[in-house]
């Protein structure tokens, strides 16, 4: 074909899609079901609402599950569990320290030069490896084997100059970002899988002791120096470049958060009151629930048929693995009841998982005056080729309604920690300032997402407090958090005095 006729068929093509299009709309509308599609916006908007006053609900049944996970050990749906950081970092912390950073579909090796007093990180370099599906739900050890080669990998390629002095281990720290019952820094049994992980066998184990010996099956001569969460991780990383960073909160595939308690205010806690007074607290927000939550029976459906019945309520709500699946199964039953996208449901749109978050958050971005990026991406991903700039809208409505919903629930989990702390009045004439070490894709690239929770926030506290605290985004905070961990936990000398 000349590059004339081609013009024409694409023109041509593009001509009869939004004639498709407008028919389908027309059709809608004489048939009464454009009114059925608003009927479900409507609910799922109202189900879905989060006036101040149910946030405010949702942080005071927050606070008390919070006082009851640091009561007792099962105590409450919140594990509240002691992280055994009980000395975040100073800025001193120096020398050739390694970390582990698995808590999603992908995990990172990292190595960092740390430079001592006030030097910061002089050097770091890191590879990122996706983990195969098929090990997200096998064995333990083949799990562990396969993160282990990758890490002797990076290892062996190493330079001379990183080469460690003689009878001296490789140090590593483990962001291992699952709940996790720690029975030191550098041990700890795992609770369960969470974020799409199943492998039964790990379960119960000691994910130190696991990875510890697949890296003697390979002949690797590494020590791990420190078990942490990834929102302990962050939290550290934060300390180490902001003394003023108490708290970390990730939004990512899934969502938790970290904060510094006063030890004696942990009465579960029955070993030595350590010096600093103070010991940080993982306090797995993901699995918190309440009857306060807002939830629809697209989120009941969800829960109900995931690999976790039951379990990770408020994640399931408000984190990067399920906002994208929250707006396919309202979709679903837009083309099942009010015929959306035609007379039948469009096969790809029924499989579970198939919009992802970055879809919805780059759709609900759209500038463009015809909501290009939605068309292109329903497409792409459904083959789905006839929505009308009405239809198209109706799309963004819901990824708004459903991000809205979860950003303005995490910052009603953000003020529970700052209650918790005392953080939400100004107590002295001086304004204390606290910085809240940030991490997660949800919160790094998707703007809105994160804009309506730092607007909420200021909601929440008013003006004055808000201008006390400061949310700072610690990009890969975790992995280099656990790292700079593993030196202030080093049996070697690893700071500047
Ligand atoms: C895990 C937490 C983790 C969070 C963020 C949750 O699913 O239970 O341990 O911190 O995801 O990665």
């Amino acid at each position: 074909m000349g590059k004339i006729a081609v013009g024409i068929a694409v023109v041509c093509g593009v001509a009869v899609a939004a004639a498709a299009a407008v028919v389908v709309h027309r059709r809608m509308k004489k048939s009464g079901k454009w009114v059925k599609v608003m009927e479900i916006v409507k609910d799922f908007e109202e189900k879905c609402a989060t006036p101040v006053s149910r946030l405010k609900q949702v942080s005071d049944a927050m606070i008390v599950e919070m006082h009851a996970g640091l009561a007792s050990e099962g105590g409450s749906k919140l594990k509240m569990l002691i992280s055994y950081v009980d000395n975040l970092p100073t800025g001193r912390e120096k020398g050739l320290f390694y970390a582990l950073d698995l808590g999603g579909t992908n995990f990172r090796v990292l190595r960092l030069q740390l430079g001592g007093r006030g030097r910061g990180i002089l050097n770091q370099q890191f590879v990122e490896v996706s983990i195969p599906p098929n090990l997200m739900t096998g064995t333990s050890n083949a799990l562990f084997d396969f993160i282990v080669a990758e890490l002797a990998k990076f290892v062996s390629q190493e330079s001379s100059d990183y080469e460690p002095n003689p009878g001296r281990p490789r140090e590593l720290g483990f962001t291992f970002s699952f709940p996790v019952m720690q029975t030191s820094i550098a041990s700890g049994i795992l609770l369960k899988w969470t974020k799409g992980f199943s492998i039964n066998d790990a379960v119960g184990r000691d994910v130190v002791a696991e990875l510890t010996e697949a890296m003697e099956r390979r002949g690797l001569d590494m020590r791990v120096s420190a078990l942490v969460n990834d929102t302990v991780g962050t939290l550290a990383g934060a300390r180490f470049v902001n003394n003023d960073a108490v708290a970390a909160v990730i939004l990512g595939t899934g969502s938790n958060a970290a904060y510094v308690e006063r030890a004696n205010a942990i009465p579960k806690w029955h070993g030595p009151l350590p010096r600093s007074g103070e010991m940080v607290i993982n306090m797995e927000w993901g699995n918190f629930k309440s009857a306060h939550l807002p939830l629809s029976e697209y989120d009941l459906e969800m829960d109900a048929e995931s690999l976790n019945p039951g379990e990770q309520i408020y994640e399931k709500v408000l984190s990067g693995m399920y906002l994208g699946e929250i707006v396919r199964r309202v979709l679903c039953r837009m083309a099942q009841e009010a015929a959306f996208f035609g007379d039948t449901v469009p096969p790809k749109l029924k499989v579970p998982f198939a919009l992802g978050t970055p879809a919805i958050s780059a759709m609900h971005q759209d500038t463009s005056p015809d909501l290009k990026v939605v068309a292109n991406r329903f497409k792409e991903l459904f083959e789905i080729s006839n929505t009308s700039l009405q239809m198209r809208k109706v799309i963004v409505q819901i990824c708004n309604i459903v991000a809205t919903r979860g950003a303005r629930l995490a910052a009603a989990g953000i003020l529970s920690i700052l209650r918790k702390m005392g953080r939400d009045t100004i107590k002295d004439a001086e304004k204390q300032r606290m910085v809240v070490g940030m991490d997660g894709g949800l919160y790094e690239h998707y703007t809105k997402y994160r804009k309506c929770l730092e607007k909420c926030l200021n909601e929440l506290l008013g003006e004055e407090v808000s201008e006390t605290i400061e949310l700072q985004l610690s990009t890969d905070g975790s992995g280099i958090g656990a790292a700079i961990l593993a030196a202030s936990h080093s049996r070697y000398h690893a700071r500047d005095d």
